[in-house]
């Protein structure tokens, strides 16, 4: 099952007489590829052993919200971090209740509050407890929340009842966990993403810079995350923390961010520059710092490496999406440098006094090339085609990016 290899699945076990079969769970996922890490609640480990569970899963078990050996190692917000998926199997009747609440009273309640990875509950009760308007109440409720509901199946309870309530076997549990990850539209595809300023240094203790807040990369680099795709974020110096499952290599001038982008393209599906990388730097680095001696002072600078332009002439270039950020003839100049750099697309938005950078919202306009036997009579800045994004939050618009990139990436795969 190609969709779960690699894929870290937190498997939650809470207590039920379901719990056994999440030992058999555990082994079919790693089967498929998957790596599981297992937290159980204390009425967990009345009906299996974490000894069992760490055995299958090959990690520790984890077991308590203020353990601190686990706290120095990977407390609830490392584990939340960590996960591709939570599937919690089996879900009682009560685990379903805190979680509809907020609940956060122990380890695996508290790490599904903190985790912003696909959810997934195979609940398990006595039938009576599932159909109760209750647990009927916090379903609803879960489900509006997108929490995916794995079953429950009907047959033959464990306490001799007929009806609705047992877990889902474990085969077909590891196959809905797979579905979790099918939807991604770059599933398995290796994004790099460039974000924030860069800083170019005029002495020891001063830098030429712009105001970019690395937001809108950052945006991209979740979106796509959230995708399916293996995400590398290429860095300037921002304020901002890593999205989850993304990684995240900081570099300060032009110079290490070329460095650091070209050393990941080997394996590059997909690039995408949202750096306002700086265009020129010093041409001399002062050993100390500049004393202000003089009334005036000049400064030489040179171009630094055009990271974007270097990335779509490798021989095997990644898809390759650029920004323009301009204040003036924002088509004629994103036209022009998706020609002059051959990119795949350009991303174009109107910057300076409030827009663009810093801000929580942005709009842009997208070009892209169409083959040139499709426009050969057109002039080469007005060929392929354009779309609108229009003024949204950040993070909103880098969903809709990467769906045009994603489409744009497989329309490109069939040509
Ligand atoms: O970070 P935020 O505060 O959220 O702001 C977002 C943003 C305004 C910075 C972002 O939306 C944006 O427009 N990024 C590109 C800024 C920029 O440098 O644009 P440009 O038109 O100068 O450069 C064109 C493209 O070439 C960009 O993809 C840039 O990353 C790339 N470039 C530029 C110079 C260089 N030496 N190497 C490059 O790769």
């Amino acid at each position: 099952m190609k969709q779960l290899e690699n894929k870290r699945i937190l498997l939650g076990v809470t207590g039920g007489i379901a719990a056994y079969k999440s030992a058999d769970l555990t082994r079919r996922l790693r089967d498929a590829g998957a790596e599981v890490r297992v937290v159980m609640t204390r009425a967990a480990t009345e009906f299996i052993t974490p000894l069992t569970m760490q055995a299958l899963s090959g990690n520790p078990v984890h077991l308590h919200l203020l353990d601190p050996q686990a706290e120095a190692a990977m407390g609830h917000i490392e584990l939340a971090r960590w996960a591709d998926a939570v599937l919690v199997a089996p879900a009682s009747a009560n685990f379903m209740a805190k979680l509809a609440h907020g609940l956060a009273d122990d380890l695996l309640s508290t790490l599904c509050l903190a985790c912003d990875a696909p959810l997934a509950l195979a609940p398990a009760m006595n039938r009576l407890m599932w159909s109760n308007p209750a647990t009927q109440d916090n379903r609803r409720l879960l489900e509006r929340r997108g929490v995916r509901l794995f079953g429950p199946a009907a047959g033959e309870q464990a306490c001799g009842e007929v009806g609705e309530g047992r877990m889902v076997e474990s085969q077909q549990l590891v196959e809905m966990t797979a579905g979790l990850f099918a939807a991604g539209s770059l599933n398995g595809l290796n994004v790099v993403v460039s974000a924030g300023p860069t800083r170019e240094a005029i002495d020891p203790v001063r830098f030429i810079s712009n105001r970019s807040s690395g937001k809108m990369g950052y945006a991209i680099a979740a979106a796509a995350a959230e995708a399916g795709a293996n995400v590398t974020l290429v860095s300037g110096p921002v304020a901002l923390p890593a999205p989850p499952r993304v990684v995240r290599i900081d570099v300060e001038s032009a110079e290490q961010m070329y460095e650091a982008v070209l050393a990941n393209m080997r394996d590059c599906d997909i690039f995408i520059g949202a750096a306002a990388v700086a265009d020129y730097r010093p041409q001399q680095l002062a050993q100390h710092k500049i004393k202000k001696a003089q009334t005036e002072v000049s400064l030489a600078l040179e171009r630094t490496p055009d990271i974007l332009a270097s990335v779509a002439a490798l021989p095997n270039a990644p898809f390759t999406v650029g920004f323009a950020a301009e204040t003036e003839n924002l088509e004629a100049h994103a036209r022009a440098k998706l020609a002059a750099k051959t990119l795949d697309m350009v991303a174009a938005n109107w910057v300076g006094q409030g827009m663009g950078f810093d801000s929580n919202e942005n709009a842009l306009t997208l070009f892209w090339p169409l083959p040139a036997s499709q426009d050969s009579n057109v002039p080469v800045d007005r060929q392929g085609g354009s779309m609108e994004l229009p003024y949204a939050a950040k993070d909103k618009l880098a969903r809709d990016l990467i769906s045009v990139i994603s489409e744009r990436y497989h329309a490109q795969d069939k040509t």
